[in-house]
């Protein structure tokens, strides 16, 4: 067990691991060929999260390894972070904290701090798994028209009356632009410098997903120069993302340190499944919850 609060270095996790048979993983792990050279003894790898970007997947696969991971118990939390991310943003609710605390506070008056209506605006959510439909489950009760990019569960689109767009229509005529796609070659920087210039300029970006999901230097010019309203993340490129970085000072941009799971129940939940595809890699029994299945045969 590694008991620090920082994460091992490569290094360290390699010295680590030369006798394992199993590893509980995090995202803060590179779980990568060099990684698996140095575990020869390795059965399986169980990823604490429903994302598993950092870990080599093909890699694992062509040595037999199974890959595990936590999803379900983590949808509600996230779902309800986004959504609390997308209404902090469009009714400016750190802001307001901040003219507080700034002792600006002086008066009453009807052009204040004003924000953005969430009811009845259209959200487009890229990614439309089981976190872009919680997440669409929470904007209907805001009565928000709901289009999806990405995700391919008809049941989830039909139970939220969703509408199925390509990207380039989900960004001109989203009001809210919500992330819930996994890090990927196709999805790194899915919203880069032309997708911003494709939004409205009165959007809201929320990204719960993966900081690589989104060109950074390309979110911090369009918030810059006004080319979209706000952004709200969860997750950054680099993460952690630096305390004197641009984008932690900007007015229109909320940074919170990816606490998307971050509940007492669903980090409980999440380590009891990680805990279960550990101990059914070791039994040699397939993986409660697998992410390459095909190691099975
Ligand atoms: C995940 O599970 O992928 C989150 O990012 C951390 O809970």
């Amino acid at each position: 067990m590694w008991p620090h609060e920082m994460p091992p270095s490569p290094d360290e996790l390699r010295a680590h691991v030369t006798d394992v048979d199993g590893i509980v993983s995090m995202l803060t792990e590179r779980i990568d060929s060099d990684f698996l050279a140095a575990a020869p003894n390795l059965k399986v790898i169980s990823n604490y999260a429903v994302g598993y970007d950092n870990v080599d997947v093909s890699a694992a696969t062509a040595k037999g390894l199974p890959v595990g991971n936590t999803p379900g118990v983590l949808t509600e939390a996230t779902a309800d972070q986004a959504f609390a991310l997308l209404l902090a943003a469009a009714r400016r609710l750190v802001e307001g904290v901040e003219y507080i605390r700034n002792d600006e506070w002086q008066t009453w008056y009807p052009l204040q701090l004003l924000g953005s209506t969430v009811s009845g605006a259209t959200l487009g959510i890229i990614g439309l798994g089981r976190i872009g439909h919680a997440m669409a489950q929470r904007a209907r009760g805001f009565g928000m028209r709901i289009l999806y990019y990405g995700g391919s569960n008809q049941a989830f689109a039909d139970e939220v009356g969703a509408t199925k767009v390509s990207l380039e229509t989900l960004l001109q005529e989203s009001d809210f632009v919500s992330l819930h796609c996994p890090l990927t070659p196709a999805t790194r920087h899915i919203i880069d410098a032309v997708a911003l210039t494709q939004m409205k300029s009165s959007a809201i970006l929320v990204n719960t997903a993966r900081g690589g999901v989104v060109d950074s230097n390309a979110l911090l010019h369009a918030l810059q120069t006004n080319q979209i309203r706000y952004a709200a993340l969860d997750v950054t490129d680099p993460e952690p993302i630096a305390a004197d970085h641009p984008l932690v000072h900007l007015p229109n941009c909320i940074v919170v340190p990816h606490l998307g799971s971050a509940t007492w129940e669903t980090r409980i939940n999440m380590g009891l499944l990680a805990a279960e595809n550990l101990l059914a890699g070791l039994r040699g029994e397939p993986l409660p919850n697998c992410v390459n299945p095909e190691v099975y045969g």
